[in-house]
């Protein structure tokens, strides 16, 4: 059966950063449902919200205090309602994120669970005695610095968590917490949701003897968390094989509803990214690691090629989301760098599944400056050394009015530099060359030629290195993203080029075709 979601491509809205409706520096649900033209304009299939719900807000939404409702910075649940109504008007589907590796603290089960080893909530979390010496049970370390245990005094037992103190890890060998999502899901679907995006999807269940992950390297910087956690081998802690039974079981709540299931996934290696996707479980999962890649192209292409043999319909392809530092910017910056990430994304069309853009990358927007005293990501304010997640986060700049147009008057929530007119929606939507036009005309090739990611894909022979061809049907996407021109041998027959990601290049070709460097072309067997 085809899914709504084939051959569709999503865009991912941080809330508090895409556009603030009331004026109070903070993005809200009313703030999207005005964008909806420009986002229906722009021919993306799906949004992909991140979270909006009660939160303290210590890690901007991902610590979720009450799953069933908004939090009142960016709305109501009225609101939603009706963002969801006018969003499916415009054919915009709505996927919303689902954080179910751990709440808040501030979670009525969390404060129910501290009362005491007794209290019925106490085994929706992860507890454990200390260690002989008094310390944490293991060696696992959150993502977010120091040990991913942190002492309940009052009880003398630890509680586990991967992310913040603040953020306890649910326990999902627990039957009673396994109903309790399924009541969210269907809670959300009732309410139109289109989907899920489900954060740390990889990261459920936990070894049921809580070893030790084995250390591959030493610690140079104990003061940067992101160093401290790529140290280990997360063996133990992530990524363990029961965690895809959890996903049988949500593939069965959702299924009359018709509704996505995207996987935020990283596992430990990339022969496990599709065991996700196999059989009636999760329907694509991010592959993150394009996501924080620097520009190393050929090593880049060989993870592609090595992932998509292994699911072709299973993946959401992405280059940028909220976590990491834009690939404008990663791949070298300025136009350099845009051209680069353009080419890449084009190349991703034809992988076939459900690629996501993330705000502001249809504009080619490089990385914001964030003063140190105004940074929010707890990564940077909570350690010595973290680099934080701020510099994508900015607002999203609309126009060159107060605040790029996010927001009338206020000071936005994270302030940054105003960035130039020619950064922006306004001076880039009417101009035929800008980034922006070049995001939305790709859209729009996708969409004119399923075959582009419908028809069975054959990789063709190619050189090793940064060069390859893809193959579907009338299709066929060419990736030669080596700094010099690559002369490569056409499968037979008149091909005529529909998109090339450097120039605005049309025609038929023949024979043996002078790709450009550094870019990607898709072309179509001329009739
Ligand atoms: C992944 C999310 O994308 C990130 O923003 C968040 O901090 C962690 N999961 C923890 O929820
Ligand atoms: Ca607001």
């Amino acid at each position: 059966m085809t899914s709504w979601w084939h051959g569709g491509i999503g865009y991912e809205i941080y809330p508090r950063s895409f556009a603030d409706s009331n004026n109070d520096g903070i993005g809200d649900i009313n703030g999207i449902k005005g964008r909806l033209p420009y986002l229906s304009w722009l021919g993306i299939d799906a949004i992909w919200i991140a979270p909006f719900y009660e939160s303290p807000g210590l890690d901007h939404g991902y610590d979720v205090s009450d799953y069933r409702a908004i939090n009142p910075i960016h709305g109501t649940l009225a609101d939603f309602d009706e963002l969801i109504a006018d969003a499916h008007a415009r054919d915009i589907r709505v996927i919303v994120d689902i954080v179910p590796n751990h709440s808040s603290s501030e979670h009525r089960w969390f404060q129910q669970a501290l009362q005491g080893r007794d209290n019925p909530y106490r085994d929706y979390y992860l507890w454990r005695d200390p260690a002989p010496d008094g310390g944490p049970p293991n060696n696992w370390v959150s993502h977010f610095g120091g040990p991913a245990w942190t002492l309940d005094e009052a009880s003398g037992q630890y509680y586990c968590h991967l992310f913040l103190p603040e953020q306890p890890d649910l326990n999902w060998s627990n039957p009673a917490l396994r109903e309790e999502f399924d009541d969210i899901l269907r809670f959300w679907c009732d309410r139109g949701a289109d989907g899920f995006r489900i954060d740390v999807a990889h990261g459920l269940v936990k070894d049921a003897q809580f070893r030790d992950n084995p250390q591959r390297v030493p610690i140079q910087d104990p003061g940067n968390p992101t160093e401290v956690f790529g140290a280990f081998e997360h063996l133990y802690d992530m990524d363990q094989d029961g965690t895809v039974d959890v996903y049988r079981r949500w593939n069965r709540v959702v299924e009359p509803y018709e509704a996505v299931l995207i996987g935020e996934s990283n596992p430990r290696s990339l022969d496990r990214v599709a065991r996700y996707v196999r059989g009636d479980s999760l329907h694509t999962v991010f592959y993150l690691e394009p996501g924080w890649m620097h520009w190393k192209p050929a090593d880049l292409l060989e993870k592609l090629e090595a992932v998509h043999r292994s699911t072709d319909t299973g993946i959401s392809w992405v280059i940028d989301n909220h976590d990491n530092s834009r690939s404008a910017t990663r791949f070298g910056g300025g136009d350099v760098g845009r051209g680069r990430s353009l080419a890449v994304m084009t190349f991703m069309m034809a992988l076939g599944g459900f690629p996501f853009l993330w705000e502001g990358q249809e504009l080619g927007l490089a990385d914001a400056e964030v003063d140190a005293g105004n940074l929010e990501d707890p990564i940077a304010t909570r350690n010595e050394h973290g680099v934080g997640r701020d510099a994508t986060r900015t607002v999203m700049p609309w126009d060159s009015s107060h605040a790029n147009g996010f927001s009338e008057s206020a000071e936005p929530w994270l302030p940054s530099a105003l960035r130039g007119p020619a950064e922006t929606v306004a001076v880039q939507r009417d101009d035929r060359s800008s980034w922006l036009s070049k995001h939305r005309d790709l859209i729009k090739v996708r969409r004119t030629h399923p075959d582009l990611w419908g028809a069975t894909p054959q990789w063709l022979e190619t050189p090793p290195g940064a060069v390859r061809a893809l193959r579907r049907g009338s299709m066929l996407a060419l990736a030669n993203w080596k700094p010099d021109r690559f002369a490569i041998d056409l499968p037979p027959g008149v091909w005529t080029i529909v998109y090339h990601s450097a120039s605005t290049d049309t025609g038929d070709v023949s024979g043996t075709f002078d790709m450009a460097p550094e870019s990607t072309y898709l072309m179509v067997a001329s009739t």
